[in-house]
């Protein structure tokens, strides 16, 4: 079956460091061979644990950094080469949103300024009054009144100006929005609010998301598709209830496993992570996941498995032994680490129950 492919990379690396002989310092491998095709209208969510290279991909895809090897095209247009006019074409096409909503937005502009500054950049023929009149547009679109133009980001909650940089990115009209864990600073319950916001936008507007997590709880209600990155590869990529119902790689397993079940029943397939991350200047050899995998046999210390297909379309899992792993001796869940977890994990199970968190299909969003 083919798709349209609005963002493909093929085999993407990413090292840092190294230098020459006198200043030599570790590589670090951030990104190590990331092949991902993203459909055009789809919400597609990269996940894995802190330092496995979520932000470094996506400043690749996004022609912020240059890959070490590889290619990102965009829309048919390879993303490493654009230059002049047609960088700034990608610039206007495919927009960021940053994690923490506070220092990306200059505290010294008003919100009207912020949000019509790619207005001038982007539709320079937009009359003053025009574009004032497309920012109380897009203010109203991500559920702030209008008025808000003359204020500045610190009278704003973390909600609000979250809003505000999705606001700002809309403002060029772009195909794909990449977020870099675009709720994860902000409290759970505007959390459940700001993703209802981003899947009525890709909805309605027919937009590309890109949307970047380490909480898989997160994008579960919220993607099409999953990708999980372990190192800097790709472990385990499907369509995200697939994932989540019949997960294949030991590594998702255990993130799964890692997500509180608060008095629900441990699920038999999951299992706990063990120990830290190696660090991506020392991967381990051969599969990189072997050192905290609790199946590892002796091929998985020398081989390193290719992401293949596991089990059904579309869905592919980069394990030597995923087929035979249903039959491992489960391994009950941890439970959640800290009270805070515990109880950002029920206030975030309760925003999923009372509706504030929906896959979709919910046209209302509850705003703050
Ligand atoms: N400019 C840089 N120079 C050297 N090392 C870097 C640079 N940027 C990132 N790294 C390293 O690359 C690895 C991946 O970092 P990255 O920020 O992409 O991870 P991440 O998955 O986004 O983590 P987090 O969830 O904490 O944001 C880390 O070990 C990080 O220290
Ligand atoms: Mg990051």
């Amino acid at each position: 079956m083919s798709h349209d492919v609005i963002l493909d990379a093929e085999n993407v690396v990413k090292h840092f460091g190294g230098g020459d002989w006198l200043s030599r310092t570790p590589v670090v491998q951030a990104v190590d061979g990331v092949s991902l095709q993203v459909r055009r209208g789809e919400t597609y969510a990269i996940v894995g644990e802190s330092g496995c290279g979520k932000s470094t991909l996506a400043r690749v895809l996004m022609g912020l950094l240059a890959p070490t090897a590889g290619h990102v095209r965009f829309d048919g247009r390879a993303v490493g080469a654009a230059s002049g006019a047609d960088l700034q074409v990608l610039r206007q096409d495919m927009q960021f949103i940053f994690q923490d909503p506070f220092s990306s937005l200059n505290p010294r502009m008003s919100v009207g300024k912020l949000v019509g500054e790619p207005l001038e950049v982007h539709a320079p023929e937009l009359s003053a009054q025009q574009r004032r009149d497309r920012v109380a547009d897009l203010l109203r679109k991500v559920g702030l009144r209008a008025e808000y133009a003359g204020r500045y980001p610190h009278e704003f909650s973390g909600g609000q100006r979250q809003r505000i940089g999705i606001a700002r990115a809309l403002a060029s009209g772009p195909k794909l929005i990449i977020g870099d864990e675009p709720v994860s600073a902000l409290d759970v319950s505007v959390q459940a609010q700001v993703i209802n916001l981003l899947g009525d936008l890709s909805r309605d507007m027919g937009l590309t998301l890109v949307i970047i997590a380490h909480d898989l709880g997160v994008i579960r209600h919220m993607s099409d598709r999953v990708a999980v990155m372990y190192l800097g590869q790709i472990v385990e990529s499907g369509p995200t209830e697939d994932v989540y119902a019949n997960p294949r790689h030991p590594y998702t397993r255990a993130l799964l496993g890692s997500i509180p079940t608060m008095g629900g029943k441990p699920d038999g397939q999951r299992s706990t992570v063990l120990g830290d991350m190696p660090s991506p200047t020392a991967p381990p050899s051969g599969c990189r996941f072997h050192t905290r995998c609790p199946h590892a046999q002796a091929k998985c210390k020398t081989a390193p498995p290719n992401l293949k297909e596991a089990g059904t379309p579309d869905h592919q899992a980069a394990c030597h032994f995923w087929d035979t792993l249903a039959s491992a001796p489960p391994i009950a869940p941890t439970p959640p680490k800290t009270e805070a977890a515990a109880a950002r994990f029920a206030l975030y199970r309760a925003a999923v129950e009372g509706g504030t968190v929906t896959h979709k299909t919910n046209q209302s969003t509850e705003r703050k």
